[in-house]
């Protein structure tokens, strides 16, 4: 060892030292070399390989050269050390924090919340089925006849293999009868598609929820009594529930429901379009073909089943004037629920 090796170690030191960007990477620095078996350390123990005349001016150079380092190293970790304390002070304290923006649920899923609360208090529970359905559960099964209209590919989402995204929840009323025996009380909340051009109104892609109970002895006036009741937690008191005659292929007889409109408590206005009712679900008693296709005994069992849209329930409670706010997700929309 000679004293252009110690020049060698110490041009390396310093180009290294210059590199440095933060405190880490200074700590880092002095145990490379200022440490206990750092470089400087190995470079004493190597004197002995030194001509001995050598040695106590190779030794002397050494210590010159740690001492310089670690001079630096002071140097240095001051003037980060002033940097930091200059970024805190240019943080202003006393402005408000920002707060991080809690989501909620969506006004969709808060309604279902509300009617599957409801309908538990009268002792329904919750059932689900696909959102893709074979045509057996979602046409024939239901009492459709094969030339009825809502079968259209123009109005219905057909699958390459033949299924379909189910155009109602109905499907579900088979599903879960076929998996049951009865009685029968259930809601059931889902997605539904219908081939619809989207505009205030409509949405290709929209939710319902399905009623069914079937027993013994159920009657149409279990019908107009269970949704009087559901009106009235859902709108208040004084809603009004009436039902004209209507046709679906699962139902007989069938009903268009309507509540009385929730502006002008039925004395009509814009909103009802001067009738003073507002039209909210479908509904019937569950016609024997149905039964017959479960495989229940049509001479035992009788039930109501009804159907309602969540997003126009959605936009009467809220006042939304088009359905389309309810799915584009504008946070400004959506904070308001
Ligand atoms: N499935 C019907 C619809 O989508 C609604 C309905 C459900 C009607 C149950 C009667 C009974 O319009």
């Amino acid at each position: 060892m000679n004293a252009e090796d110690i020049a060698g170690i110490r041009e390396e030191a310093l180009r290294e030292a210059a590199e440095i960007t933060d405190i880490a990477a200074l700590e880092a620095f002095r145990i490379k070399y200022a440490g206990r078996k750092g470089v400087l350390q190995d470079l004493m123990q190597n004197l002995k390989t030194a001509d001995p005349a050598d040695r106590p001016v190779l030794g002397k150079v050494i210590n010159e050269v740690k001492r310089d380092l670690l001079a630096l190293l002071d140097e240095r970790k001051k003037a980060f050390e002033s940097a930091a304390q200059a970024q805190v002070a240019a943080f202003d304290i006393t402005l408000p924090g920002q707060w991080p923006r809690p989501g909620s649920r969506h006004p969709i899923s808060q309604i279902i919340e509300r009617v599957v609360d409801i309908f538990h208090s009268l002792g329904f529970t919750v059932a689900e089925g696909p959102d893709i359905e074979t045509v057996y559960h979602n046409f024939d099964a239901l009492n459709t006849p094969p030339h009825h209209p809502s079968r259209d590919p123009q109005d219905t989402f057909y699958l390459d293999n033949g299924d379909l995204l189910r155009c109602h929840t109905s499907p579900v009323q088979v599903r879960y009868m076929e998996a049951h025996e009865p009685p029968v009380r259930i809601v059931v909340p889902g997605r539904c598609y219908r081939r619809d051009t989207p505009d205030a109104t409509h949405s290709a892609n929209f939710h319902q929820i399905e009623g069914l109970y079937v027993d013994r002895k159920v009657s149409l006036a279990d019908l107009k009594g269970d949704l009087s009741h559901f009106a009235r937690e859902l709108m208040g008191p004084d809603v009004k529930v009436r039902f004209r005659p209507h046709f679906f292929p699962f139902t007989e007889p069938s009903v268009e429901v309507d509540f009385t409109c929730h502006v002008c408590g039925g004395k009509g206005c814009r909103v009802c379009k001067q009738s003073g009712w507002i039209e909210i679900a479908g509904a019937g008693m569950v016609d024997p073909n149905v039964f017959k296709a479960v495989g229940y005994d049509r001479h035992q069992v009788v039930g109501y089943a009804f159907g309602m849209g969540i997003e126009r329930i959605a936009m009467i409670l809220y006042g939304i004037h088009d359905i389309r706010h309810l799915y584009e997700n504008d946070v400004r929309f959506l904070q308001q629920f």
